[in-house]
């Protein structure tokens, strides 16, 4: 396939182009007052979506059972699964008591495109795939250590499933829609840990149990805490976004009558916010981002996730070119075949071009060629791609700082008169690879928070967070 190699470029061409950067930049602007009403909005939907079941907040504030973070005293091997990004994980840890993690392994398994949407993404097929790939993973775990011979003993696993669960235990939920890039109908309303259980049983996994149904969020929170006591809250800056929290129970309307299964010894409850669904007139939107949510799985959802995540941030930056390309020559105007493709350019393709130091933009070009196979572009062009990468990204971290400060206010952290250290936990490869985004994100919270709060919290990188987060909430949650 061919590109007409841009043609030397007319001042117009270089002219509309700018036009439509300088109206992306206005577009996407996020100055102290528009963040401040973001996180103001992001307290009121939570209120709003603690005070009543199925309401009509678009933020969920899920209760997820998890009313006791393990503490550190768990013992013993446990399994977990982490669904919910492009890869799924299956792990095996091994617990020391005394707060430490003696072994882990995990072996991570790309999940086929036609199981996530499409006519043969059903939720029979694709727990059917999950549970083979456990199978597997756990002969070979046990086989390793000569653990085979042991029938009897009942392994316990965790269940990171990512999307938003209506939780009725510890152990079981109803998927109330999928998100990011996940369509499977028919699993819709249905329990998702019976769907997995009955996987399990026809691949002859009968001696495991469920244990715990969480959401990655939660995971990350467990393990913050496990190796943190002042953790407050997790966020997931990844595939998706969302963000989990400690609630005081006395402060969830909706838990008035609290389910039976609850003996509430703690007073708190961690709540799954599902941010992501948060939306508000506040929200710096553009033409751009109309189209990707009109063209994306789950229309008029997620609208904060669509601003902010992963999934997403190289199809926005897509968008913009394709803008470009056909208000000027720039990026070789004609044949956009491959510019008009969802998904061609990635967010790590973003990050790559943001993070370009070379003094001619040598890896703009490059993937400017790979990706899109736009070829003999100018230096200013590039600069002017670089600055779009720039423009979506600081727009991002910062909308994902202010619904931070939205969590912090909301339990009453980072005051100024509070003297307390509060640790986030994060996880996802947004934050943990997008350099210049993490920047962003942190300098912006120091901005809102002012410097003195600023500095007791910490916002730390929970390394696979959501994964070893399941094993420790099945251990704590453990049965035997
Ligand atoms: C989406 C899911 C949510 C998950 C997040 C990060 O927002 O709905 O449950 O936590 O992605 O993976």
């Amino acid at each position: 396939r061919t590109r007409a190699t841009p043609s030397s470029s007319s001042s117009s061409d270089v002219e509309a182009a700018k036009r439509v950067v300088s109206d992306l930049r206005d577009a996407c602007a996020t100055p102290a007052t528009t963040l401040d009403a973001v996180a103001a909005a992001m307290v009121g939907e939570m209120d709003a979506g603690l005070a009543a079941e199925g309401g009509s907040s678009k933020v969920k504030m899920i209760v997820t059972f998890v009313d006791a973070l393990p503490n550190g005293g768990e013992e013993g091997s446990f399994y977990a699964l982490d669904l919910g990004g492009t890869n799924f994980r299956v792990l095996r840890v091994r617990l020391a008591g005394g707060g430490g993690v003696a072994e882990r392994v995990a072996r991570e398994v790309p999940i086929p495109h036609r199981l996530m949407s499409g006519d043969d993404a059903t939720s029979e097929n694709l727990f059917d795939f999950i549970a083979s790939a456990l199978a597997e993973f756990v002969a070979d775990e046990e086989g390793r250590d000569g653990d085979g011979g042991d029938g009897e003993r009942m392994r316990e696993l965790g269940f990171t499933f990512s999307f938003p669960v209506r939780q009725t235990s510890i152990a079981s939920g109803k998927l109330i829609r999928w998100t990011k890039a996940f369509a499977v109908d028919d699993a819709v309303g249905e329990d998702v840990v019976a769907a997995l259980q009955a996987a399990m049983s026809k691949h002859g996994l009968h001696n495991m149990r469920v244990s715990a149904l969480i959401n990655d969020t939660v995971g990350t929170l467990a393990t913050g805490s496990y190796y943190d006591d002042d953790t407050v809250a997790a966020v997931i800056l990844g595939t998706g976004t969302n963000a989990a929290y400690i609630e005081s129970t006395n402060a969830i309307a909706k838990l008035s009558s609290p389910p039976a299964e609850l003996g509430n010894s703690s007073n708190t409850m961690v709540i799954n916010t599902e941010w992501g669904g948060f939306d508000s007139p506040f929200l710096p939107t553009t033409e751009y981002d109309q189209a990707l949510d009109a063209e994306s799985l789950n229309p008029g959802e997620q609208t904060y996730e669509k601003l902010i995540s992963g999934l997403y941030l190289g199809d926005i930056v897509r968008r913009v070119l394709l803008k470009i390309s056909t208000k000027s020559s720039l990026l070789g105007g004609g044949d956009t075949d491959l510019l008009t493709t969802r998904f061609v350019l990635t967010t790590p393709d973003v990050s790559s071009m943001h993070h370009d130091e070379t003094p001619d933009l040598a890896i703009v070009a490059d993937k400017l060629a790979e990706k899109l196979n736009i070829r003999g572009t100018s230096l200013e062009t590039r600069r002017m791609v670089v600055e779009i990468c720039d423009i979506v990204a600081t727009r991002s971290a910062r909308l994902a700082a202010a619904g931070i400060v939205g969590i912090l206010r909301k339990i009453g952290r980072g005051g100024a008169g509070d003297e307390r250290r509060s640790v986030v936990a994060v996880d996802g490869g947004l934050f943990e690879h997008y350099a210049k985004f993490r920047q962003c994100m942190e300098s912006t919270l120091e901005e809102m928070l002012g410097e003195e709060a600023a500095a007791r919290m910490f916002i730390k990188l929970a390394n696979d967070g959501s994964g070893l987060g399941a094993a420790l909430v099945a251990a704590a949650y453990s049965q035997s």
